[in-house]
């Protein structure tokens, strides 16, 4: 189904469905709420993983908020994490002074959200802290300072929920695992 040859993957158990989604990200989305109240915040999504969880999670913090988005490439088609990641796309709101928030949908390695807490760290916010929906905690390879961090996941590929396999099944509401034949 459009997933290219030998990188072929099926859907095998949905692991968090759309309540138990909401339900967190509500949660988290309080927490961040109460947390910055008064402070001026930006949040960054990182693309194109964390679209659906960055959508989601804004529209429950009840803050005036800046938005913006940046793209980071440390996977190709596969499973295998690299430790190269680039910056696809940059920022444009000028963060000086001002707190942010990256979020993603998934830590692995924590490679990505390391790697771009310090290049943004160089545009000089008074802070940088992250928000994860989900910790593949035993594949860290370096510790990044994630403040909100919502369900831990064991070290098996899941998809949906703004994930993908080969760019397929980030349209899923829900998240599950894949059975990858590669
Ligand atoms: P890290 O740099 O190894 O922490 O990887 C983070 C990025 O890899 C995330 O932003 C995701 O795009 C991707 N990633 C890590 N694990 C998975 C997974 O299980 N499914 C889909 N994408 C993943
Ligand atoms: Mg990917």
């Amino acid at each position: 189904m459009g997933a290219s040859k030998g990188c072929m993957a099926e859907i095998q158990e949905i692991l968090f469905d759309e309540q138990a989604i909401a339900g967190k990200v509500r949660e988290l989305a309080a927490r961040i709420s109460h947390d910055y109240a008064g402070k001026e915040l930006v949040l960054i999504g990182i693309l194109k993983g964390a679209v659906m969880f960055a959508a989601d999670l804004m529209r429950c913090i009840s803050l005036p908020v800046t938005v913006e988005f940046i793209q980071a490439a440390s996977y190709g088609n596969g499973t295998i994490s690299s430790r190269d990641v680039a910056v696809n796309k940059e920022i444009h709101t000028d963060i000086k002074g001002k707190h942010v928030l990256l979020i993603d949908t998934i830590i692995d390695t924590g490679e990505t959200m390391n790697c771009l807490m310090k290049k943004l760290s160089g545009k000089g916010p008074v802070s940088i802290k992250g928000v994860a929906l989900l910790d593949k905690k035993c594949r860290r390879t370096v510790e990044v300072p994630v403040a909100y961090w919502g369900f831990e996941v064991p070290d098996q590929f899941v998809v949906g929920y703004g994930m993908d396999h080969a760019e397929q099944y980030r349209n899923l509401p829900y998240i599950a695992t894949v059975k990858t034949t590669e």
